[in-house]
């Protein structure tokens, strides 16, 4: 129980992974339960709970004690992360309980992340499940160094000797192949406390410890305790005109007054003339610790900035190699722009390339172009500024990012930076004297890009020809980038998955841009189902300079037009991934015009093109 003297006890985090069926919620129970960490009224509501839905008769069914939503009890499963602190007398835990189904990744991510030691429950009759080496193999990717082997539901086969050594020694085996060397396996049986917290008598060729023992005396390695300084600044703390500091969490290392310090990416170097802690000024403080720091000199620093020791600084690049794990339904489509949130900051990022997927079960490398959920693999990505980082391996908080929805803010996918990796020193960007404003001027009017999208056959090409012709013919530089057309080159090797879609409408906006660049009215006319790439190539020159034209022809005119036969193939299966029939078409939310080709002539929808561009002054005719 929490006594003062737990105090100064250091703080260690756990996770649990297991399955429903493994007994892991009657553990944990048990471990709150007998280290008497559960309030009384929440036992009392146990009680009561334990005569509604428990399956243990009129005991106490402690796995309930986990179930705090109403609907995992009724579903009988867990379907959240769940923080529980605990303590005893020689330390304080915050215990993480992740459910087992491979649907929940993100929930053990989000565990793994930041414990110190994984507690892997297994059903001693069912042995190592394909379950357990992802569950292992998950937490050893997110750099917890040791693993408490809970062997359960030994009273089930009685408690012999040879099926808990066999799962042992096949556990033990699997998880040196991932890199975790420190297992403590422990046969035990959560329903009947033997060896959760007491050492059991029904076992006595065991010597070991209980599972609370273990987690009370297993030395744990915090990270950054021995490397230098690293704040990420997540605020500025001016309360009034006399005070201004600089808040955050200590990634790694210790700070003192009078230290020398260096703010990242700007490179200021200054000194600490205050470390302020919840409790008021301090003289140092460490990993982890929430602090705000008051510097000597007046020193630009803002959200997101990283405060170094001087002679320690943080890592910089913009290109790097991770380990990504993939939680969300859409995909990771390389190509495609999201943002990336390293510590406090959030940058605009691109995935160029899976390496590789593993195979959770024979962790074999297997080749993909996109990313699904649950999936687990190695990418490349760069970032249009630089981050300060360090390894994930050396510091979870200075490499840990999460990948984040452009539009909608989800969380898609967490990350692990390995290292980065260097774009060429040799080359450069070279400086020109003609630039897009001179080109510009020589033309007369200024260039963009009128981007048409819409659903194969509704017109777009059509538009877009009729569009070059009349500008054409008004003295305007024009160029008519057509889907069809670049398949036939620059496109050739893509076809219609969504990674191709994604590299195709990439590939596109980098030509437009520099045709932009070049000073022309770029006319693109591509079906781009994806909003996402839409914006990407409205990002590449600036909204100015992007007008996105809905072609907006409903499904079934288009099917009943079909001069291409197309969709008369797609609907009878010869060809998928056919937008509209077995592809998504995300309809523009914003788009600079709407044109609706059922019902008004191609030269009307040329002509209110035309005066957009007027309007926007882009051109004067
Ligand atoms: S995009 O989706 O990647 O932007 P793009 O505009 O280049 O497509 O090419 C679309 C053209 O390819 C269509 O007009 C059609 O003629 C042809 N096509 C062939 N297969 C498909 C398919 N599965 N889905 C859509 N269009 C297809």
């Amino acid at each position: 129980m929490a006594t003062s003297d737990t105090a100064q006890s250091d703080l260690v985090r756990i996770l649990t992974c297991g399955s429903v069926d493994d007994g892991k919620s009657t553990l944990i129970g048990r471990l709150l339960y007998e280290s008497k960490a559960v309030f009384t009224d929440h036992l009392r509501s146990l009680e009561t709970d334990s005569r509604k839905h428990g399956t243990q008769g009129e005991q106490l069914d402690l796995a309930l004690l986990l179930d705090g939503l109403q609907a995992e009890r009724e579903q009988g499963i867990t379907i959240d992360v769940a923080y529980r602190h605990f303590a005893t007398r020689k330390r304080r835990f915050i215990l993480a309980d992740a459910p087992g189904h491979e649907q929940y990744t993100r929930n053990m991510v989000t565990g793994a992340s930041t414990a110190d030691i994984a507690i892997i429950l297994i059903d001693a009759r069912k042995g190592l499940l394909r379950q357990t080496k992802r569950h292992t193999l998950i937490v050893s990717l997110l750099g917890v160094r040791s693993v408490v082997l809970a062997v359960n539901k030994m009273d089930l086969v009685d408690w012999s000797r040879e099926v808990f050594d066999t799962i042992a020694d096949r556990y033990r085996e699997m998880a040196s192949s991932l890199g975790i060397d420190s297992v403590t396996a422990i046969p035990v049986s959560a329903l009947t406390g033997d060896n959760i917290v007491e050492r059991s008598q029904s076992i006595p060729w065991y010597s070991g410890s209980s599972v609370l023992t273990t987690l009370e005396e297993q030395p744990v390695h915090k990270d950054g305790d021995h490397s230098g300084f690293h704040l990420p600044v997540q605020w500025i703390n001016r309360p009034n005109a006399d005070f201004r500091g600089f808040a955050g969490t200590i990634a790694s290392g210790t700070i003192r007054v009078g230290d020398s310090v260096l703010v990242q990416p700007s490179g200021v170097t200054t000194v600490v003339s205050d470390v302020v802690a919840p409790s008021g000024s301090t003289n140092s403080a460490s990993t982890g610790e929430a602090i705000t720091l008051v510097f000597a000199d007046e020193v630009d620093v803002v959200r997101g900035d990283m405060i170094s020791g001087a002679s320690t600084p943080a890592q910089s690049a913009d290109v790097f190699q991770a380990t990504v794990v993939w939680m969300h339904d859409e995909p990771l489509l390389p190509g495609r722009t999201y943002l990336v949130k390293l510590n406090t900051r959030t940058v605009t990022a691109t995935f160029h390339r899976i390496k590789y997927l593993l195979d959770p079960e024979t962790l074999e490398h297997v080749p993909a172009d996109l990313m699904s959920m649950n999936d687990i693999g190695v990418c490349t990505f760069s970032t249009v500024r630089p981050l300060n980082f360090e390894p994930y391996r050396s510091n979870r908080t200075m490499g840990g990012f999460i990948v984040i929805d452009r539009h909608s803010n989800a969380t898609l996918g967490a990350g692990m930076i390995e290292h980065s990796m260097r774009r060429s020193e040799n080359i450069q960007w070279q400086d020109v004297d003609v630039d897009k404003e001179a080109r510009s001027s020589l033309a007369g009017h200024k260039p963009c890009i009128v981007w048409l999208t819409g659903l194969s056959g509704s017109g777009k090409s059509t538009i877009a020809n009729a569009l070059e012709k009349r500008l054409f013919a008004s003295g305007v530089r024009t160029y008519l980038l057509d889907g069809d057309n670049l398949r036939h080159g620059l496109n050739h090797d893509l076809g219609f998955t969504p990674a191709d879609r994604v590299e195709n409408i990439r590939r596109a906006g980098e030509v437009a841009r520099l045709m932009v660049d070049a000073g022309l009215v770029v006319i693109c006319a591509f079906i781009s189902p994806y909003e996402a790439e839409r914006d990407m190539v409205r990002s590449m020159v600036g909204t100015d300079e992007f007008l996105e034209i809905f072609v907006d022809t409903p499904l079934d005119v288009l099917e009943s037009r079909d001069p291409k036969g197309l969709y008369a193939k797609a609907r009878a299966g010869k060809i998928t991934n056919f937008t509209g029939i077995d592809a998504p078409y995300e309809v523009p939310t914003n788009p600079d015009l709407r044109v609706d080709t059922t019902s008004s002539p191609i030269d009307e929808s040329v002509e209110a093109i035309v005066d957009v561009l007027t309007s926007r002054q882009i051109i004067d005719t």
